[in-house]
């Protein structure tokens, strides 16, 4: 059977998502969007990179909703981005309106996908396409953890010399400053980060985690990052495509795990063909607790802002 994804939103990171799906052969690309003319543009010219790259399935851009019928994944992407100056909590109030029609009109054309959430601010967003839907708590996942961790990764393999894919590190928590890169757990080759490098260093590289996005926002000045975002979103579609049971960490409705009950908070989970297939609890330390109770305090006000 074909599999079918369907990115909303054609700016950077939906345009980046696509991109991806496509060069990884994962199935049909839909790329929807509102305005007349952008996923019509961009598709056409990204099924063109067909022949040369050596993928063989389509890339379709439209601004109907019709053309996501019966698709396998739905990411949604769109909504505004940040600038220098605007916290992600500023995006809330146009983007829950934003979400909230996309989530519908997703849902309705796909009863089954899997929805894979990516508007900021992430947490709160994935929560409003779970309210509005109905769709089932596994089949809901926010796009964050992903992103965050591979930022940690990439500095902490930065700082060492070492290749990014050999460190394991955990970002858990909000998709915003009060997230919680676990430094007890990050290892590297399976050698514990704390042997490797110093209290400052590591404190460093968590605080460069913390504020990520907000570092390439204040370099790019017109937006935020996307292509790591983009890719992040497409590596938990490619899970639930493939049916891979891939450990990663991701935005899910946490329902007393980590002492958690009724919000969307990032944690690692396993993905599959039925979206969160198990969410790997395990025990934090006091302090580690502490670190994610900030978390919780954010998502509670952003969750009372979106009005649901
Ligand atoms: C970032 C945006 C996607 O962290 O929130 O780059």
């Amino acid at each position: 059977m074909r599999k079918k994804i369907t990115i909303i939103g054609a700016g950077n990171v939906g345009a980046t998502a696509a991109h991806w799906a496509a060069a990884k052969n994962l199935g049909d690309v839909v790329l929807l969007d509102v305005v007349e003319g952008i996923p019509q543009g961009k598709a056409l010219d990204l099924s063109q990179a067909g022949p040369v790259e050596g993928f063989h399935y389509s890339v379709l851009g439209s601004n109907d909703y019709a053309d996501s019928a019966n698709s396998d994944v739905v990411i949604i992407s769109a909504g505004l981005a940040r600038k220098p100056g605007m916290t992600r909590d500023d995006l809330l109030a146009i983007n829950v309106k934003i979400v909230k029609s996309c989530a519908e009109e997703a849902v309705k054309h796909s009863p089954d996908c899997v929805l894979i959430v990516v508007t900021n601010p992430i947490d709160a967003m994935v929560h409003t396409a779970f309210t509005v839907t109905g769709h089932p708590k596994e089949k809901v996942i926010g796009m964050a953890g992903v992103l965050d961790s591979a930022r940690y990764r990439t500095f902490i393999a930065q700082a060492l010399g070492v290749a990014p894919k050999d460190v394991n590190a955990l970002v858990m928590g909000i998709h915003g400053d009060n997230m919680l890169p676990l430094v007890r757990l990050a290892n590297v080759g399976g050698v514990p980060l704390t042997d490797l490098l110093s209290t400052e260093e590591i404190d460093q590289i968590v605080h460069r985690t913390q504020t990520g996005g907000l570092e390439i926002v204040n370099h790019l000045k017109t937006g935020s990052a996307f292509y790591t975002p983009g890719l992040a979103a497409v590596e938990m579609a490619e899970a639930v495509l493939t049916d891979s049971k891939r450990v990663m960490a991701c935005a899910v409705y946490l329902e007393g795990e980590f002492g958690i009950d009724g919000y969307f908070l990032g944690a690692p989970v396993v993905i599959g063909e039925k979206g969160v297939e198990r969410i790997l609890e395990f025990e934090l330390t006091a302090e580690e607790k502490e670190a994610l109770a900030l978390s919780v305090e954010v998502v509670k006000t952003q969750m009372a802002a979106t009005g649901l």
